[in-house]
Parts: structure tokens; C-alpha cells; sequence
């Protein structure tokens, strides 16, 4: 088994999203949840951004122990200077530079031919290799660009110290056959990978983040990167309690292990849905509300018989609460006696009989059944009669 390092972006590509802004003091506590959670490196902003972020990376890298703390710096030298600045104090500094790679994006958004983004590549990792002992390289837009000039690049940028090479998937387009086989072609190609980390950084565009992210590790990504919940430009990045959960649950088909501390994962999530006002989707996998709800009779008589015929996560395993048997109009009797037990009616087969066909009305009446409708039900005179 080996080691996935753990790439948090929650507070960089995450704080991306349309409609999020943290201040400082949000960001610190996101920031020692992370650390908590179990995250390798904590991206905690862009620090040329503007003062604040400045300010925020600046607090955490001094702050946090346990985790790796980085910036974000675009390829010039006066970003790299101003990372420098916000994390000289962390306890192993780090920096993270992007440049893309793909033909759109040089020729129309940075404006320079191939040879002078390697140029500018390989100087900027030099400059801040002056500073930084650890210098993570992205080629944005890695999955749209060409390989060979990929393969090249990266070369050219490990000879120039970059310690971590990341290869994202910038616009969520790449599928994981494709996302799997560039990685491949990248551990082939490149002299001395072996050497550096190589990351994985999937948006969801197609909604094939999670499953890229997990075609990256079969093909040797080192680490992977994404934000809690799953926040981040547009569609969003991969959800890092998705691949943790994943990488436990399969641990048979990855073979690798992460520190993330899966208990964590119910209290990370909602610490980030409440402070950046991002709702969470009830259906979303692992941390929705619903992830561990089961409406229809036959799943709740299986559970109730046994939780592993519907259940491949316990909800104590992230840290939540127990299962919740919902009572709808899809719900048997089996679990309307167990829900009646629990709230302390022991009703005879047939008092139950009638409270269950009362029950049934009212569920076609209403979309959701909560106790105190069902409290109102069971002590019905009718049916206490
Ligand atoms: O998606 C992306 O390409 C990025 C880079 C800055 C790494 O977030
Ligand atoms: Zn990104």
C-alpha cells in the first residue's frame, strides 16, 4: 500500500466559486478543520490576489503545523515575491505556479508561441526555487494540450527544480479513459518523474471529476487535488470526501492510503457549507442529507434485517449520525412499528394496522413525514380505542 498525498484547494480554487468570499478570520477556521481532517497541503489562497487573501495565507502558514500550507503564484516573479512574503513563516514552505500548456490557451490567452512558455516555465521555477524548498508546477489545461509538448515541458521543469508537477483537468473535459492514459503517457515519457510528485486536479464539468481523479491514481498520480464539498469554478472540483471514502471503501482495487481522518468528514463539510453559504445538494454522495436515508419499504425491511444490504457506508464512519429510516409514502410496516418502538408506543398488531393505514393517508397527503405528525397519529383516539 502507498501513500496519496492530499492536495486541499477549498480555500483557493474553492473560494472560485461564483458567490464565495471568506474573510480571514473564516478562512483560519476552515484552515484548522483541514489540519484536522487529515489534508497534506492546505491551498489556502493566492496571496497577489489582493491584501486580504495576502493576509489570510499569511496567518495560516504561520498557524498551521500539521499540514503543508501553499499559495497560489502565476509565472511571473512578482507573484512569486509575494508568496515568498505570505509564507517564509509556514514550517516547509510551498508554492504553487501555474502556466498553461494547451494551444488555446497560449495562443489566446497568454499570447506567447510553446518555446516561450517553456522559457517562462522554466524561469519562474528557477526563481522560486531560490526561496521555496517545495515549488508545485500545473500545466492549466493539461488535458487539452498537446502530449508530446506536455511531456517536454515537464521535463524541462523538473530539471528546474520543480518538486510536484500537476497535470489538471482545467474545464472538466477530459473522460478518465483519457485522463488515465495521459498519465500513463506522462510516468512513460518523462526522465526522472519517478523523482517528483504528480498530482491529479479534476473539475466536474461533465460530472467525471470523481471518477478522473480515481483513473489518475490507478495510473500513478501521487496526489490528487480538490475542496470539500466539491466547491470551485463553475461546476466545481472533485469533492475530496468522495475519493477519501472511495479510496477506503475500494481500498482492494486502489491499493493506496491517505491520512485523511474520515471521521472528520460530516463536521469539515458542514464547517464549509455554513461559512461559505454553499448549500449542499441533499442527494450529493457521502454528505448529503439523504446519503444515508432510505425511503422504500423493501430497502428499510432489508435494513432493518441487515444494514449491508443497502448501506456501503456506515454514516459513523464520516463522523455523522446514525441511518434514518424516513417514513414516506414508499415506507412499509416494518420500519413504521420500529419508528413507533423508538418513540415509545407499544401498539398491539392491531392498533398498528390502523395507525398504518391512517399513515399512508396522510403520507399521500404530505411530501415529508416528521414526528410530530406521526406523534399526532399514533395518539389518535381512533386509534387508541
Ligand atoms: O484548474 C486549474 O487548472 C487550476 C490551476 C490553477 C492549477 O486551478
Ligand atoms: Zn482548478
Amino acid at each position: 500500500m502507498h501513500k496519496i498525498d492530499i492536495f486541499d484547494t477549498t480555500l483557493r480554487d474553492g473560494e472560485q466559486s461564483a458567490g464565495i468570499n471568506l474573510n480571514t478570520a473564516e478562512k483560519i477556521e476552515i484552515a484548522r478543520q483541514l489540519e484536522r481532517f487529515g489534508a497534506t497541503i492546505i491551498e489556502s489562497g493566492f496571496p497577489a490576489a489582493s491584501p486580504g487573501d495576502f493576509d489570510a495565507v499569511q496567518r495560516i502558514a504561520g498557524m498551521v503545523k500539521n499540514s503543508i500550507v501553499t499559495g497560489l503564484a502565476r509565472s511571473v516573479k512578482g507573484d512569486i515575491d509575494r508568496a515568498w512574503e505570505a509564507l517564509k513563516g509556514a514550517e516547509q514552505p510551498h508554492v504553487h505556479i501555474f502556466l498553461a500548456t494547451s494551444p488555446i490557451h497560449m495562443e489566446h490567452k497568454l499570447m506567447q508561441t510553446p518555446d516561450q512558455v517553456v522559457e517562462n516555465a522554466i524561469e519562474s521555477v528557477k526563481y522560486a526555487r531560490k526561496f521555496f524548498p517545495l515549488v508545485q508546477w500545473s500545466a492549466e489545461d493539461a488535458s487539452r494540450s498537446e502530449p508530446e509538448f506536455l511531456v517536454h515541458i515537464i521535463q524541462k521543469v523538473i530539471e528546474a527544480g520543480a518538486t510536484t508537477i500537476n497535470i489538471p483537468d482545467t474545464v472538466g473535459y477530459a473522460t478518465p479513459h483519457e485522463y488515465g492514459a495521459l498519465f500513463k503517457y506522462i510516468k512513460e515519457n518523462v526522465r526522472g518523474i519517478e523523482k517528483v510528485k504528480l498530482s491529479a486536479h479534476c473539475h466536474n464539468d461533465l460530472g467525471m471529476a470523481t471518477a478522473n481523479t480515481l483513473a489518475a491514481i490507478e495510473n500513478g498520480a501521487t496526489q490528487i487535488e480538490g475542496t470539500i464539498n466539491g466547491i470551485g469554478e463553475r461546476a466545481g472540483n472533485v469533492a475530496l470526501e468522495e475519493i477519501a471514502v472511495a479510496l477506503h471503501i475500494r481500498k482492494q482495487v486502489y491499493g493506496v492510503e491517505t491520512d485523511i481522518n474520515l471521521g472528520e468528514i460530516k463536521r469539515t463539510s458542514q464547517l464549509v457549507s455554513q461559512l461559505t453559504g454553499s448549500l449542499i445538494q441533499p442527494n450529493k454522495a457521502v454528505v448529503g442529507k439523504n446519503a444515508f436515508a432510505h425511503e422504500s419499504g423493501i430497502h428499510q425491511d432489508g435494513m432493518l434485517k441487515n444494514p449491508l444490504t443497502y448501506e456501503i457506508i456506515t454514516p459513523e464512519l464520516i463522523g455523522d449520525a446514525s441511518t434514518e429510516l424516513v417514513l414516506g409514502k414508499h415506507s412499509g410496516k416494518h420500519a413504521f412499528k420500529d419508528r413507533a418502538i423508538k418513540m415509545g408506543f407499544d401498539l398491539s398488531d392491531e392498533k398498528l394496522k390502523k395507525a398504518f393505514v391512517e399513515f399512508k393517508k396522510l403520507a399521500d397527503r404530505k411530501k415529508q413525514i416528521v414526528e410530530d405528525d406521526l406523534f399526532v397519529l399514533l395518539t389518535d383516539q381512533q386509534i387508541q380505542d
